[in-house]
């Protein structure tokens, strides 16, 4: 396999780890990871299981939603982990982790985040993306409040993350042949 200067392998492309909790996946996401994929010939999406973290879907449940999304998308892979982003980073040949930012309130906390990892492995470097206007202020948090109190979260997220929060909140689902978690 052709070698670069530094001796690492060139035929494994460039490949970036998006992290994150997707609890559930939004379209701000989803636009991160579609963007990432043009600068980037691999975007895994590593979903962080959690447990000091309460999440309203379960780690399967969220894998097969993203994975639900990225179906046709051979070069999204679709991962969870537990334990240290870095360590997770380490067994895969990626070395850039991918974020979105939305605004200066995203900016501490993301700034400490990727500070932190670059001082547990000084061979990382996180990239971030500002999120595009449409989505900026899309966040899992408030996508599951308002599907919660009944609002309207149709355009903000995929049609199949829209019914799953439907019958999480048990909200009627718009009449549709019954679906499995994967459409
Ligand atoms: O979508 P989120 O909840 O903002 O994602 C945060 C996430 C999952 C990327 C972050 O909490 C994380 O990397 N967790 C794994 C544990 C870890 O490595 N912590 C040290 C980084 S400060």
């Amino acid at each position: 396999m052709a070698k670069n200067m530094k001796g690492e392998d060139k035929d494994m492309g460039k490949v970036a780890i998006y992290p994150g909790s997707f609890d559930p996946i939004t379209y701000g996401h989803i636009d991160i990871i579609e963007r990432g994929l043009e600068i980037f010939d691999k975007v895994i999406v590593a979903i962080a299981e959690n447990e000091e973290k309460r999440s309203l879907f379960s780690v399967e449940e969220r894998l097969r939603m993203v994975k639900s999304c990225f179906k046709d998308t051979s070069n999204v892979i679709v991962d969870s982990f537990k334990g240290l982003l870095v360590n997770y980073v380490g067994k895969t040949n990626a070395k850039v982790i991918l974020r979105g930012l939305r605004a200066t309130s995203d900016f501490e906390y993301e700034f400490h985040m990727a500070s932190m990892n670059r001082s547990l492995n000084t061979q990382l470097d996180t990239l971030f993306m500002m999120t595009s206007k449409d989505y900026f202020f899309v966040s899992s948090r408030t996508i599951k409040e308002v599907a919660r109190l009944g609002g309207a979260v149709e355009g903000l997220v995929p049609d199949l993350v829209v019914r799953r929060l439907k019958e999480k909140f048990k909200l009627p689902v718009p009449k549709k042949r019954r679906i499995g978690w994967d459409d």
